[in-house]
């Protein structure tokens, strides 16, 4: 700010501020946003005639007026639009600067671009500071419009592209959202273990994590370069140490000097660490460890079997029954052999978990947060949400405020299936017989929000049979109080449930279902000692990005996904 401004009240000091009308170069790299520039309500026009530091990825350029000027559609990743630059041919070889992918940083003065073209501003270059240059011939992503299929076989490249680099922006700002709608709630974020060793869904789709692989080749490698010792080598390392022994008693029966002794007892302590080195390198086996013919899982990192967790909820459910309202958002991991467009081997889920509330409660909690994520993408995203339009979804804003406005849809599972039995009735074919007790397949949840409701639709009270131990038995003794929200273009995004707090019936639920109880004893001291009602979900992140943006398969809306066959970088 300038000096004289300073003078001034703070509501004028604003009002010189918007006159001036500057662009502020980026706190930590030495020129300013595009989105600063291209981004404003204006499109740049008001910062005509400043003099700014770019750099940015061209997108498209191209030499013209018989090569004496570029034209380069600069981008930066900082919004979807680009800026346009024009370089002329005395500051830089221009065939060298036209590649898409190349990298430009540039000098320049802003300018209003000739009556009629779309642009409302474009830099005009002083200097070119420094280009990363890109042969065409070679680049793998030259062209603008590639499938998002072939993207998938350059992850390392693929941001580049307009695509993903929006799907980027709005998974951040969902992120964010996130993070905003709990903390306004004054839920703590919490972070639960990556490493469990405890199964949250018991439905046996754990990663497992060891070292016992890793160490037995290289025992099995340093066992081929150094083989251990044989009966023989112990043997004679058994002999000397007698003969050291025999050695220090003749001394001590000779009454020999003290030094002489000590010397002689010294030799025989070396024999014996050796004989013991020979001893406990021959019981050095190739292979896994074992006990009683399985593998031996004390030798192993934790000295029992770790997997990658698959859900935050048991652990994070421990932080609720202490302060309350508290929700975890990170990776978890799934060794599904699903090959389908909603599924992941790594996913990242959201799950809050409420004490002193039920099952009402947390439907209240998932339709506001959805509607929430709903309007910060109105709000903040709307250019990456109006690039999602016109390239993927025509739909997908209106689908936002639909969401953000309308209530949702609350139906029981037996409602549920009864309007599933009508639509066979009705003559609609479903792959998966209707029948209650069965688990909604994705065909039933897309029948139910799509074309039944067109909306989100929550499913609750569903057979205890089909869902985890920890949920709620219901008085009917059939159902738990579970709960699902479907929404089109996905179907299932949430899971949740309010939990069992009854000390009794999780313990018989535990059970019933074939678990130990042994490894669930601390969860079962939630229930012993001050237990509280208490009710959570888990919203998956990538599926709410699917159902904002349209794109049809999960592995485009994550930065490096994970799937049966493939774990690229
Ligand atoms: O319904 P799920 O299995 O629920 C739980 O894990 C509970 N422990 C959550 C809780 O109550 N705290 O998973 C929750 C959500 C699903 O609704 C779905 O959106 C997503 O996680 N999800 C997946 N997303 C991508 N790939 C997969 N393989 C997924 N499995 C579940
Ligand atoms: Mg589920």
């Amino acid at each position: 700010m300038a000096e004289t401004d300073q003078a001034l009240p703070p509501s004028d000091q604003l009002a010189a501020m918007n006159l001036t009308d500057t662009v502020e170069k980026h706190a930590f790299s030495n020129r300013v946003l595009i989105r600063s520039i291209v981004g404003r309500p204006d499109g740049g026009a008001g910062l005509a005639g400043q003099r700014v530091r770019a750099g940015g990825w061209v997108k498209t350029g191209r030499e013209q007026g018989k090569g004496t000027f570029a034209f380069l559609e600069l981008n930066d990743g900082s919004c979807p639009a680009n800026l346009q630059v024009i370089v002329d041919a005395g500051l830089a070889v221009l065939s060298k600067l036209v590649a898409t992918g190349t990298c430009v940083v540039v000098d320049g003065i802003l300018k209003v671009p000739p009556e009629g073209t779309r642009q409302k501003i474009e830099l005009r270059v002083e200097k070119v500071v420094s280009v990363g240059e890109v042969d065409p011939a070679k680049y793998p992503i030259p062209k603008t419009k590639l499938t998002l299929e072939f993207l998938r076989d350059h992850l390392h490249l693929r941001a580049r592209t307009n695509t993903i680099a929006a799907i980027a922006r709005i998974r951040n700002a969902l992120a964010f959202a996130t993070h905003s709608f709990f903390q306004e709630h004054n839920f703590l974020y919490v972070h639960t273990p990556i490493l469990t060793t405890s199964d949250c869904e018991g439905a046996g789709e754990m990663f497992q994590v060891t070292t016992l692989i890793s160490e037995s080749e290289k025992l099995e490698k340093e066992l081929i370069k150094n083989p251990p010792p044989s009966e023989v080598d112990i043997e004679a390392a058994r002999q000397v140490v007698s003969e050291r022994g025999e050695a220090v008693k003749q001394l001590k029966a000779a009454k020999a000097s003290k030094s002489e002794i000590t010397a002689s007892v010294a030799e025989l302590n070396k024999a014996k660490e050796n004989l013991s080195k020979l001893e406990e390198r021959s019981k050095l086996k190739p292979g896994i460890p074992k006990k009683d013919g399985k593998i031996d899982y004390t030798q192993d990192f934790f000295a029992r079997q770790a997997f990658l967790t698959v859900s935050g909820q048991l652990q994070v459910e421990t932080y609720a029954c202490a302060v309350s309202n508290v929700y975890t958002f990170g990776p978890t991991f799934r060794a599904e052999h699903s090959h389908t467009s909603r599924h992941l081997a790594e996913f990242w889920m959201v799950e809050p978990e409420i004490a002193f509330a039920d099952l009402q409660d947390d439907m209240n909690c998932a339709e506001a947060y959805v509607k929430y994520m709903c309007n910060w993408l109105l709000d903040k995203c709307l250019d990456d949400m109006q690039f999602m339009a016109k390239s993927y979804d025509k739909g997908c804003i209106d689908r936002l405020r639909m969401v953000a406005s309308i209530p949702f849809v609350r139906i029981s599972y037996t409602e549920a299936v009864e309007l599933l039995e009508e639509a066979v009735k009705g003559g609609k074919k479903f792959e998966n017989e209707v029948k209650w007790g069965i688990d909604l397949a994705s065909e039933h949840e897309r029948y139910l929000t799509e074309v039944k409701f067109q909306k989100p639709v929550i499913v609750y009270n569903y057979p205890k049979g089909i869902k985890a131990f920890y949920m709620r038995l219901n008085d009917d003794l059939k159902t738990v109080a579970a709960m699902d929200v479907l929404v089109p273009k996905v179907g299932e995004l949430i899971g949740g449930s309010q939990r069992e707090e009854r000390y009794e019936v999780i313990r018989e639920r535990i059970l019933e279902v074939g678990l130990p109880l042994e490894p669930y004893e601390w969860y079962l001291d939630l229930r012993r000692y001050g237990t509280v009602k208490h009710c959570g979900f888990g919203l998956g992140f990538e599926r709410m990005i699917l159902f904002a943006t349209g794109i049809e398969n999960i592995r485009d809306v994550i930065p490096f996904p994970r799937y049966p066959g493939r774990a690229d970088l």
